[in-house]
This record gives C-alpha cells, structure tokens and sequence, in this order.
C-alpha cells in the first residue's frame, strides 16, 4: 500500500519536535523486532535540531537496537566542521553515548572512490538485502534549494541511478567530493522521511510536490521508495505556495 504522506507545521520549532516525536514512536516499535535496526541519517543543517532534541528526550536504553549510517558525507576529516559525522557525533551520538560498533561513519578523509566502495560492502554486510539493494529500516533525507538529496546533484542526476550502493559525487559550487547512497539504495528503504524547513525551499518543493517547472532536473523528485512509505515533515515557511 502506497502511504506518501505530507506533515506540515506552522514553524520549524514544531516541526523538529514532531519529528523527534516520530522517532521516539519508532524506537519504541522497533524493539518488538528484535533485530538490529538501520537508520541512515541526512546530512546539513536541519537534522542539529533533530538530533538535540532527541538527545535530550531519549535515552541510551532506546537505541540499543539501533546502526547509525548517514545517506552521504562530505569529504573531509570526521572532526571537520563540514563533517555529516561530526555533527551527528557532537549532538546526537556522543550525548547518549551510542557506542561506537553502532556507528558507521563514511570515512570522508579517504579516497572517496576507495571509500564508496567500502562503504557499500559494509552496507551488503550489515543490512538485509532485497533484490540486489541493502534495505535500511528508515533513510532520513534533505532536500537542497537546487533539487539534491543525499549528495546527488542536478548536474550529476545520472548517479542516482548508478548500479552500485554508492557513488562518488562533487557539490557543483565547491567542487567539494562527496560519498553519498545511490537512489536505488535510497529507494530500497522500507521508510523515507524528508524533513525540509523554510522558506528558501519553498520554490523546489512546489515544483517536487506539484510537478511543476524543472522537477525532472531534481534528484529529490525520485525519491520513491518501493515500499510507498514515504514522508515529507515539511514547516508552513517551505510550503507557502500552498
Ligand atoms: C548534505 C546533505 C544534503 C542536505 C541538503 C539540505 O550533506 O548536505 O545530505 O542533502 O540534506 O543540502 O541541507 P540543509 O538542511 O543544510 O538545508
């Protein structure tokens, strides 16, 4: 069954907080699977409010169960300040003390190549595989002003569709290399949640949501998951063409 749902909130405040609601849920359900579970984390800045949050309203006990594994990384040192990890280890991971055999960072200050194709063999290893894809339980997503996700640039959109579990991309401004999730990978995810705040992403999630203008040019635009479950927790200010 087909369960694209959109949560919209009249400010980002309330939005991060319905989210972090959404994750203690999850945690909790989880538990009765007895199994580990995997979550890939989005990179920027919107998830710090998340992961704050949850570091101050959810326990150590909760994320027993839980992989932390990101959909892409910048790269750069894990200490960076541009480092996905770093900010997810400083506000999330280090608060709790998740401990570190359920942290699978990409290794950004490796070749990038080398490090796309560790990371998919550790990806193959330690998440179930359904048709060729390593299945995450829950893949967390940004959308950028230009269409990306995860690391796949509009002027690279070939990527999303490349064979392998990652791919090696450059931010088109910075030239910066970045290792991100292929879409098949992203897609394979039992649930996708996008969580986009304000008002500078407005224009890309009408055009996504309402397909409208260059939505074909989007990488965000395929993101369809062949569970159906896909979610889009999106503040008043991103949606206010609506
Ligand atoms: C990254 C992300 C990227 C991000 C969007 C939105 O590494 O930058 O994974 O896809 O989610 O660019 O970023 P903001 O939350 O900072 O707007």
């Amino acid at each position: 069954m087909h369960r694209r749902r959109h949560y919209i909130y009249p400010d980002t405040n309330s939005l991060i907080s319905a989210f972090c609601c959404e994750c203690a849920t999850f945690l909790e359900e989880s538990r009765e699977l007895e199994r580990p579970i995997h979550i890939a984390l989005s990179g920027g800045s919107t998830p710090i409010s998340i992961f704050k949050q949850l570091a101050e309203t959810t326990l150590l006990e909760d994320w027993k169960q839980v992989h932390i594994y990101w959909g892409d990384e910048r790269c750069v040192e894990p200490d960076h300040e541009e480092s996905n990890f770093r900010n997810a280890k400083t506000y999330l991971i280090d608060p709790l003390g998740i401990p570190e055999n359920q942290v699978h960072r990409i290794r950004g200050e490796e070749d990038p190549a080398v490090e796309a194709e560790r990371y998919g063999v550790l990806l193959r290893d330690q998440l179930p595989v359904e048709y060729g894809s390593p299945v995450f339980d829950w893949v967390w997503l940004g959308v950028g002003e230009d269409g990306h996700t995860a690391s796949i640039f509009p002027d690279q959109i070939e990527l999303w569709k490349a064979e392998t579990t990652c791919v090696v991309a450059t931010h088109p401004e910075s030239g910066q290399p970045r290792v991100s999730l292929s879409g098949g990978v992203i897609n394979a995810a039992r649930r996708i949640s996008f969580i986009v705040a304000g008002a500078r992403k407005s224009a890309v999630i009408n055009d996504i949501v309402m397909k409208e203008g260059r939505y074909l040019d989007y990488p965000a635009f395929y993101v369809n998951p062949n569970s159906g479950n896909l979610e889009w927790y999106l503040d008043k200010d991103a949606t206010d063409w609506l």
